[in-house]
């Protein structure tokens, strides 16, 4: 039998379109995985990326985050993982800048503690929605002492706790606003929170409420309503909860100020954002960035993901959207991504 060979979508410098070429077949180091990819995702992320280069520490490049496949090889010191096991897996090129972490390739190295056995029942394509979004939302949840997510800007630490696999989870009296609810980051929060007992109030389009309510959300505003703030500050308060903030997944000039004006009128709470946040906030709000590669989520990898998918608790949403297969089709899915999505994960099949 021949060894398999392994071939990514080489970034081989800013603003060119991807290549497909060989890469050496990756070796795992101890604590790490070798994923046979049979899905990745798209990330908005990515097309900046590929547009300007940010983040990227090495080219050519291998980028991408999110991959479901089966395992391949494990390295030393690996106990909760074996050839052949299904899983989803956060690749972190975005940390490490190596081309073997990175997603659009055949085969992946993923940290053991950034994976999950996925359920037989699970489809590669909706696992592969799962692993930066998980990250990002238990990032956005569960730090209790600020880090840093940029040079100069810090992580947002609002101390929740961890999501329990307990379905009449004991509510913990507070209330959080996610903006965006629709959005994968979004909707993967609303679900995290809710499992841990957070009462969460989504602002989300029309369209989207169901997915929102889908994720848990207690109520949903409508994000094109011109009251939205009115309406947030009511929600929060006929909830009669303490106010924990807002995560905001959209992180926009106008969600700011939509962000800002809520705070004010409730007295202020975190502003847990996915890019940097206003540089002024008045004292009363503890603004933060969020930064999706992050060991805070590594007991919800191990002990939450995959009883929490085998039990519906942990739902692969937002829904993947799958648009091609190979290799070759991911700078095709890339092109897709500038224009947006709603309520919906790009994924491609390999
Ligand atoms: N800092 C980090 O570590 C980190 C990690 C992950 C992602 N991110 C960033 O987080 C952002 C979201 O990423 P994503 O993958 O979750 O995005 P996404 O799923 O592609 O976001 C699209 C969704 O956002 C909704 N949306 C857009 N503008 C909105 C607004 N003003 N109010 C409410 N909803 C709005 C859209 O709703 P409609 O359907 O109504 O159009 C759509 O459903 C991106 O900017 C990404 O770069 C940061």
């Amino acid at each position: 039998m021949t060894a398999p060979t392994n071939k990514a979508a080489w970034l081989v410098k800013a603003g060119s379109p991807l290549e497909v070429a060989d890469v050496p077949m990756p070796i795992p180091g101890p604590g790490e995985i070798v994923v046979k990819n049979a899905a990745i995702t798209i990330n908005p992320l990515d097309t900046h990326m590929q547009d300007v280069g940010v983040f990227v520490q090495q080219w050519p490049a291998i980028i991408g985050c999110d991959v479901a496949g089966e395992v391949y090889k494990v390295g030393a010191d690996v106990t909760r993982f074996k050839k052949g096991d299904r899983v989803t897996g956060h690749a972190i090129n975005l940390t490490t800048g190596r081309p073997q972490d990175g997603a659009y390739a055949l085969y992946t190295v993923v940290p053991s503690d950034k994976a999950a056995i996925l359920p037989d029942s699970i489809a590669f394509t909706d696992g592969a929605v799962l692993p930066l979004a998980l990250e990002a939302a238990v990032c956005a949840l569960s730090l209790k002492v600020p880090g840093d997510a940029l040079p100069g800007v810090a992580t947002p630490a609002l101390g929740l706790p961890y999501p329990s696999l307990d379905e009449h989870v004991k509510p913990i009296g507070k209330v959080l606003i996610v903006y965006g609810g629709s959005s994968a980051v979004g909707s993967m929060t609303t679900q995290i929170a809710t499992a841990a007992g957070i009462h969460v109030i989504s602002i989300a389009g029309k369209h989207n409420f169901a997915l929102s309510k889908s994720c848990g959300a207690v109520a949903v505003i409508d994000r094109a309503d011109p009251d939205v703030v009115a309406q947030a500050v009511e929600a929060v308060r006929q909830s009669n909860l303490e106010f924990i903030g807002i995560f905001d997944a959209i992180s926009s000039t106008p969600t700011y100020a939509h962000d800002l004006e809520i705070l004010e009128k409730l007295g202020g709470g975190h502003l847990a954002a996915v890019h940097p946040p206003p540089a002024d906030v008045p004292e009363n709000v503890k603004a933060g960035m969020i930064f999706a590669v992050n060991d805070v989520a590594a007991p919800v990898w191990r002990d939450f993901v995959t009883p929490a998918l085998e039990s519906g608790r942990l739902q692969c949403l937002p829904r993947p959207m799958v648009v091609g297969k190979g290799l070759g089709s991911i700078q095709g899915a890339l092109e897709k991504m500038r224009k947006g999505v709603s309520a919906a994960k790009i994924v491609v099949e390999l």
